[in-house]
């Protein structure tokens, strides 16, 4: 039997792993079948020029893994225990596997839609507006690399052993030292979990409430990672509008064993807070229908006026919210590092399903984090990026009202972005959007901006979303400068 093929001229591999390889793939593509025989080694290295041994060694590999068999005085064979099913038969007959076609594949693929949280444009921009991030120059970097350095020195078994999956207790229990002051929320250090941000809280309680076809309640409009989250699950999803308010609770969805989300705090995109009088009814309907709510607290930590909100898991009697806090908005999204707190009975199920998922998040920077926390740094980094993001607000409010007058202005008393709802003079948000994207400014619709109405946007067009957080106090009035002169060219 002659072998069609010759080594190549210009050789990466060795001269044995290349044979090895050849007949290999001769195998899989199904060039040669379970039972063929293979030229005596003698035949086979006269064929192509090589030592006799170069090939004993490669069909020895080839043996040794499974793709030949040797019959003692009869010859070697492509191993008969192939599955014939799994190799690629390209000469095949009718019984043959069907071809390695990207179609085979393409419907166990669910397309599946994410939040866009990297600004495309941002590269091209000189003032972006993008929203939700903290200014890299408040990153405690010093402390920082002081508090891992330590840890490392430390870090025996930690860095390479299996931690428990729902995080290190001494970062939980800094935590729920937190809690209580910050949010209101009374919570025992075993039901508080470490989680990758809020995103990975979100599919921890996806994965573990979620079927097919489960009522999914959220906001309109609604964060992305949320929705999109919940869609790729294939929840059922019954959007509800938002309003001045925050959710309208009027217009809860007559089901049951729902799972609501909502960011009672600071909504995203459009700012409001929760009143108490609807915090309460979400709750007593989450009751009622046995449902439970997901909390997401994401940027909580700044709030300008008045003290800070209770949050709902704080009024919670009946055990029905899970928590999501995150340390992406008052640290760093590059850290991945958050908490939820869950329900008492949903504790074991929850540890569970985050060893499925990932088996926690890294040793390093829980132990920074909790040094951090316990030293105290934690509240004056809050304290000291709360005031510098309160004065960049203003910055923004006083530029606004500047260029355009009297605005009206939601969101403004907390968080990291405000939405500006526009007046009739001004054209659409859309236009804005595009217009002052070419003047190098970046300013967006809520769809823009990570928020989705769900195929429901009613007078969406009229809002723009605007982060200021990560803006200094000159970029911000250059921008809206900026901003100000694109709108009158859309104008004239
Ligand atoms: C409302 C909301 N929730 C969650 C997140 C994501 O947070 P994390 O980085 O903690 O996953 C964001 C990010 O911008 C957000 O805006």
């Amino acid at each position: 039997m002659q072998f069609a093929f010759n080594l190549s001229a210009d050789r990466k591999l060795s001269l044995q792993n290349e044979v090895f390889e050849r007949i290999r793939t001769m195998i899989l593509d199904g060039q040669l079948r379970p039972g063929d025989s293979l030229p005596a080694t003698r035949i086979m290295s006269d064929q192509l020029q090589v030592s006799r041994n170069t090939i004993s060694l490669a069909y020895e590999r080839l043996r040794s893994e499974g793709y030949l068999e040797t019959r003692r005085s009869v010859g070697t064979f492509v191993s008969s225990q192939l599955p014939e099913a799994g190799l690629n038969a390209k000469l095949g007959s009718a019984s043959a596997a069907p071809e390695r076609t990207q179609s085979s594949f393409a419907g166990a693929i669910r397309p599946v839609r994410a939040q866009s949280l990297m600004n495309p444009h941002h590269d091209r921009l000189m003032v972006d507006f993008w929203v939700g991030r903290p200014d890299p120059r408040s990153f405690p970097t010093k402390l920082w690399s002081h508090l891992i350095a330590k840890r490392l020195l430390y870090a025996g078994a930690n860095l390479t052993d299996y931690r428990q999956p729902w995080g290190q207790l001494e970062l939980r229990q800094e935590i729920a030292k937190h809690l209580r002051p910050a949010r209101g929320i009374i919570a025992d250090p075993d039901d508080i979990m470490i989680i990758g941000g809020c995103q990975d809280g979100l599919n921890l309680v996806g994965r573990l409430l979620l079927r097919p076809g489960t009522p999914a309640v959220v906001e309109r409009p609604c964060y992305q990672g949320a929705a999109y989250l919940f869609e790729s699950l294939h929840a059922t999803l019954f959007p509800v509008p938002v309003d001045a308010w925050g959710l309208n609770t009027m217009q809860l969805p007559d089901v049951s064993n729902a799972v609501v989300y909502v960011t009672p705090s600071h909504h995203y995109p459009l700012g409001v807070t929760l009143s108490l009088e609807r915090r309460l009814e979400l709750l007593t309907w989450a009751s009622r229908t046995q449902s439970y709510v997901v909390e997401d607290d994401y940027d909580s930590d700044f709030r300008f006026e008045g003290s800070p909100i209770t949050a709902l898991k704080g009024l919670d009697r009946f055990d029905r919210v899970i928590y999501l806090g995150t340390f992406s908005k008052c640290m760093g999204a590059g850290l991945r590092l958050g908490y939820a707190v869950v329900p008492t009975a949903m504790r074991e199920a929850a540890r569970n399903m985050k060893a499925l998922m990932n088996n926690g998040q890294p040793w390093l920077e829980q132990a920074a984090m909790a040094d951090f926390m316990k030293s105290g740094h934690y509240v004056s980094h809050l304290r000291r990026i709360r005031r510098s993001y309160m004065a960049k607000r203003e910055c923004l409010l006083a530029a606004l009202s500047e260029h355009f007058g009297s605005c009206t202005v939601l969101g403004d008393p907390a968080g990291m972005h405000l939405a500006w709802h526009l007046p009739e003079s001004l054209p659409l948000a859309s236009k804005i959007e595009a217009a002052a994207l070419k003047e190098g400014v970046g300013v967006y619709t809520p769809t823009s901006g990570c928020s989705t109405y769900l195929g429901e946007e009613g007078d969406s067009d009229r809002v723009l979303v605007m982060g200021f957080s990560s803006l200094t106090e000159k970029e911000i009035k250059l921008g809206i400068g900026r901003l100000a002169a694109s709108i009158h060219g859309l104008n004239s």
